[in-house]
């Protein structure tokens, strides 16, 4: 697969991060000249009938009443049996299961592994979308098969109202300021909040690469859940007692100063936090598992791989990254858990989590780094592959 350096046309990266991302949507004619879709209509129905699989079909018409959302895994003919206009079928986290659609963020290499979310492949037949909505993320809609007509408004929306009682998220209001129609190879970037609506103009195929960004909230509850799991210390406040007279109904200022000192005392540990958030952000997002590979790689196995010229990378990005905690000392995180890794390994875990992912001239030669490898690529959260 040829990767564009850049999916921005005549415009930076660095112009693209200061004029664009998270600020204006972006229109980019053959921003992928002459993309190949990697899958086609039949491949995405097949990977809606997978139990693994986040699916959705959105009926505009068609349905037991307007705009009905059904919900996968689905049989062959549920999908097949519909009417020729009208729908559209959603997949999720195809990145995760198709290699082809995971080297597309290849495209992307200015976001982070845990600024991804997942690559959503969408098949539409005429007139099919999901209806005018707000997404709280950045997304990057590169057109793949066929048409689509993508509506925005300009701005930030204001007025969130949706059409009530029905089973999608429809804005009551939304006066697009922008059409265009695109083709495959075009790409539309979309920061979060702006109201757009997709619909096929004829049978469409749409790659969307979402972002992520956890919110405070998620952030605190997700880590204070995580310290009352570790357990915490269970010692009781003692003392509060008084001799002279007092205001028997005031809290006393010790109390407060035990109840603060836990809460700090707590979050204080800077190399528990770094880990916490290594696992936190690489857990299965949608609690999806990567299959395990039909056939065990032995590490003489994986060595002879690499010597054909092959990479190791992960199957999905935005389940494999690293951190270094305050002594220097590094950890890779692959679904939610942590491995620690030599120091001296640090060229290959940095090579392994980025999106060429580890060649032959950075493997090291130890055994203890290289029964890590094999174990998970036998797990499926890393993968060999052949191309660079
Ligand atoms: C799509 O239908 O391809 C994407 C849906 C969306 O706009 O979020
Ligand atoms: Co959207």
């Amino acid at each position: 697969m040829d990767i564009p350096e850049s999916l921005f046309g005549q415009i930076t990266v660095e112009e693209f991060l200061r004029d664009y991302w998270q600020k204006r949507s972006l229109l980019v004619r053959s921003a992928w000249p002459q993309f190949l879709s990697p899958l086609e209509p039949e491949d995405l129905i097949q990977l809606a009938q997978r139990d693994e699989t986040d699916s959705r079909l959105i009926l505009r018409k068609g349905g037991k009443y307007e705009w009905e959302a059904r919900f996968g895994p689905f049989d062959e003919d549920e999908i097949t049996g519909l009417g020729e206009s009208h729908w559209t079928l959603l997949v999720q986290e195809v990145d995760r299961m198709i290699p082809e659609v995971s080297a597309l963020l290849r495209a992307v290499p200015f976001l982070s592994n845990w600024r991804i979310d997942d690559v959503m492949v969408t098949y539409a037949t005429d007139g099919g979308g999901v209806g005018a909505h707000i997404d709280n993320y950045d997304v990057f809609l590169l057109q793949g098969l066929g048409k689509r007509k993508w509506e925005i408004e300009k701005g930030p929306a204001k007025d969130e109202e949706l059409v009530p009682d029905l089973d999608v998220r429809i804005l009551s209001h939304f006066e697009p300021t922008d059409t265009w129609i695109l083709e495959p190879g075009d790409m539309l970037y979309l920061p979060p909040r702006i109201a757009h609506r997709g619909t096929a103009v004829g049978d469409c195929l749409t790659y969307s690469i979402g972002c992520r960004a956890p919110s405070r909230s998620d952030l605190v509850s997700a880590y204070l859940e995580d310290l009352l799991e570790a357990g915490m210390d269970e010692t009781p406040f003692s003392g509060g007692e008084r001799s002279e007279e007092f205001e028997s109904g005031l809290i006393a200022m010790e109390l407060k100063e035990f109840a603060h000192r836990a809460i700090a005392e707590s979050i204080r540990d800077t190399d528990r936090f770094t880990r916490w958030m290594g696992r936190y952000l690489s857990r299965p997002s949608r609690g999806w598992l990567p299959p395990e590979p039909e056939s065990v790689i032995t590490s003489s196995k994986l060595r002879e791989r690499l010597e054909e010229g092959a990479h190791i990378r992960a199957s999905s990005v935005s389940m494999v990254m690293h951190d270094r905690c305050s002594d220097g000392s590094l950890v890779l995180f692959v679904g939610g858990e942590e491995h620690n890794i030599e120091t001296r390994h640090e060229k290959a875990l940095v090579s392994l989590t980025g999106r060429q992912g580890l060649a032959l001239d950075r493997l090291p030669q130890d055994k203890e780094f290289t029964d890590m490898i094999c174990d998970l690529i036998n797990q499926g959260y890393l993968v060999i592959c052949s191309s660079s």
